[in-house]
């Protein structure tokens, strides 16, 4: 297969990238399309104690961590922190408290290095890091964003070219895992802890409601949340745990991977990426490889480092963008929520932003 990136400018020199829109702190270092470096520090441990992220602690976190994350992913990247050459930062959609604390160094950084700094579109960050397999995929292909925010098919006709073919009309595929493993008491975060249970379950036993039915590219979980509940109202102590993880994880799986390799089949396309931490299922993985061989449709994952929340794919599609001329100002703000970006704007040097 011919490779992809080839064809792809990426940005020459040390990039440094920052995620923090979310509960994870992430710092990354890339020269191209090489990932040099990528730190990740979860604050997973401080927020199950609420069974949830709270956006206030999130913040309090992220100030806390972000200078040594940025130090170790320098340092492991083997670089002295004034050869870096540009810096990018996710700047939308996420918590805005989250968002801020890393827009807020990275600005600082570029500021200080005198190099350029680009806000970066959190999901263009998941969508893109399928670059990262080997080989990359080919454009056009369908990219299905399976993550704790976000359910989406997106036709990616070439980076910075999306379409939105489908996506969830209530919960997150991520979302109905950590509901579901609330209500079983699983713990917090629900997707693992329910791959774990449902291991040895019966995905038989309960048979659950699929949301939507008939040809459509959107997604609904909700009613399968509402199912579960009643499902452990009903069985009480009687509920086999396992048996109810293996049901939950098969209802939204089956729906998930169906509806990928459908949505490529009906737009005529071979290639199918799959991002996002809820890609880390090895249930969902095992499914859509089976589904894409039997229609004819190619999978790619990336690596699971690069699929839960990181500074690598913000530096991907910081690399492509800022290879474009796309750069920001520093009156860039975080925005809670955002549409993709379109195609990059060129610099405008008179007012110090892309237009
Ligand atoms: O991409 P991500 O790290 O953060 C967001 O941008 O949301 O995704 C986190 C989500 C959580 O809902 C978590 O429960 C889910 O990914 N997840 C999983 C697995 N590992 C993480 N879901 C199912 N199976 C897993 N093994
Ligand atoms: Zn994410």
């Amino acid at each position: 297969m011919e490779d992809v990136n080839r064809r792809l400018a990426y940005w020459e020199g040390p990039l440094l990238a920052i995620e923090t829109s979310c509960d994870e702190t992430s710092a990354a270092v890339l020269d191209g399309r090489s990932i040099l470096s990528n730190v990740v520090s979860s604050q997973v441990d401080l927020h199950a104690q609420w069974g949830g992220i709270v956006p206030e602690a999130a913040a309090r976190a992220h100030i806390e961590t972000i200078g040594p994350v940025v130090d170790e992913a320098v340092r492991a990247a083997r670089l002295e922190p004034g050869r870096i050459t540009a810096v990018a930062a996710t700047s939308r959609p996420g918590l805005v408290g989250a968002l801020s604390v890393g827009l807020t160094y990275a600005k600082g950084l570029a500021h200080a290095l005198r190099s350029p700094f680009l806000g970066v579109h959190h999901l263009e960050g998941h969508v893109l890091s399928s670059l990262a397999c080997e080989p990359a995929p080919p454009f056009p292909h369908v990219c299905l964003v399976v993550s704790g925010g976000h359910t989406e098919l997106i036709q990616v006709d070439a980076p910075f070219r999306y379409r939105l073919l489908g996506q969830t009309l209530d919960d997150a595929a991520g979302e109905a895992f950590d509901k579901g493993a609330r209500l079983l008491g699983l713990g917090y975060p629900g997707g693992k802890a329910i791959e774990q249970v449902a291991e040895g379950g019966d995905a038989k036993r309960y048979p659950l409601p699929r949301g939507l039915s008939g040809e459509t590219a959107d997604f609904s979980f909700s009613g399968l949340k509402t199912a579960l509940l009643r499902l452990v109202e009903r069985e009480g102590s009687r509920l086999r745990i396992a048996d109810a993880a293996a049901s939950l994880q098969e209802a939204i799986v089956s729906v998930l991977s169906e509806r990928a390799v459908q949505a490529c089949v009906r737009q005529g396309l071979r290639h199918l990426t799959v991002v996002g931490g809820v890609d880390a299922n090895r249930a969902l993985r095992a499914r859509l490889s089976v589904l894409g061989e039997r229609e004819g449709v190619r999978v790619f994952v990336p690596d699971p480092s690069l699929c839960t929340d990181n500074a690598a794919m913000i530096g991907l599609a910081a690399s492509l963008r800022l290879a474009a001329g796309e750069r920001h100002g520093w009156d860039l703000d975080a925005q809670p929520q955002a549409e993709l970006p379109g195609p990059p704007k060129p610099w405008d040097a008179t007012i110090g932003t892309s237009v």
